[in-house]
């Protein structure tokens, strides 16, 4: 895994930013993997300046996003498909058929999930996963006990998950108790994962799934067995880091043609 530690979550979502604008730039048909939440949304508004002010195209990329809800309107302003055309899609030029999410309203969930893995294996895989990760150490809505093995499924969410959530609706009763969500192993195929966690609020999950055990308690954790996962944290994320100045010695020392 490499750490990459930024003094500030603006600075690290530069980082992030200039990551995902090289990859459509060496291969403007890559396929992105997207996620939601209030990690990622400054790193969308970087790459929509980009696409705006200097060019970046969307045109020929393709996107899966983690997760949706289950039940729970596409048009509502807490629906994952809502989040990303207010953040991302309607303001850049990717094309309506490369948008795929899942469908928290099919009839047939379990059809749904099976074929959600099987549009990502027809465009030959993702390229590049953007996670963030829950204060328990969730990657997409995969909580905490997931198997490691695990593929897009239906899930059901805890309370603690629950009540982090509730700030998008209008009652906490509303939010949903269940989600669809891609596997850690559908995570795990991915090419390259960049995951953000910003704040003091995430450090214990952050040195979880950097330094403890690979454990299905922790599902982030299931990314030290990816040969290409990068993680980038803020200060206050990294807090609890106990090997922070070696993570450090390792980016500072990277020659720049690895960068
Ligand atoms: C939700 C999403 C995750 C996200 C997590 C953290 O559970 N399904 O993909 O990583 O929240 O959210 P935030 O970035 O708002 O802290």
């Amino acid at each position: 895994m490499e750490v990459i530690i930024q003094e500030t979550a603006e600075k690290a979502t530069g980082v992030a930013a200039r990551i995902v604008a090289a990859l459509l730039r060496e291969k403007p048909d890559a396929v992105l993997g997207l996620a939601t939440g209030n990690t990622p949304t400054a790193l969308y508004e970087q790459l929509v300046r980009l696409h705006r002010d200097e060019g970046l195209g969307f045109e020929a990329a393709s996107s899966f996003n983690l997760d949706e809800f289950v039940g729970v309107p596409e048009a509502h302003r807490a629906s994952y498909h809502h989040y990303m055309r207010r953040h991302l899609f309607d303001h850049v030029d990717v094309r309506d058929e490369n948008v795929h999410l899942l469908d928290g309203n099919a009839e047939d969930i379990p059809g749904e999930c099976d074929r959600y893995e099987e549009d990502i294996r027809d465009v030959g895989g993702i390229d590049l996963q953007i996670l963030g990760i829950g204060p328990e150490g969730h990657i997409g809505f995969n909580e905490p006990t997931s198997s490691l093995g695990s593929r897009t499924r239906i899930k059901t969410l805890t309370r603690r998950t629950r009540r982090d959530l509730a700030g998008a609706f209008d009652e906490q009763d509303d939010v949903p108790k269940h989600v669809l969500t891609m596997g850690i192993q559908t995570i795990l195929e991915t090419r390259t994962c960049l995951l953000l966690a910003f704040g003091v609020r995430k450090a214990r999950a952050v040195a979880a799934m950097i330094e403890g055990p690979v454990s299905a308690s922790v599902p982030a954790s299931g990314l030290q067995l990816h040969e290409d996962a990068r993680v980038i944290l803020d200060e206050a994320a990294a807090s609890e880091l106990e090997r922070k100045s070696y993570y450090r010695e390792v980016y500072e020392a990277k020659p720049s043609w690895q960068r």
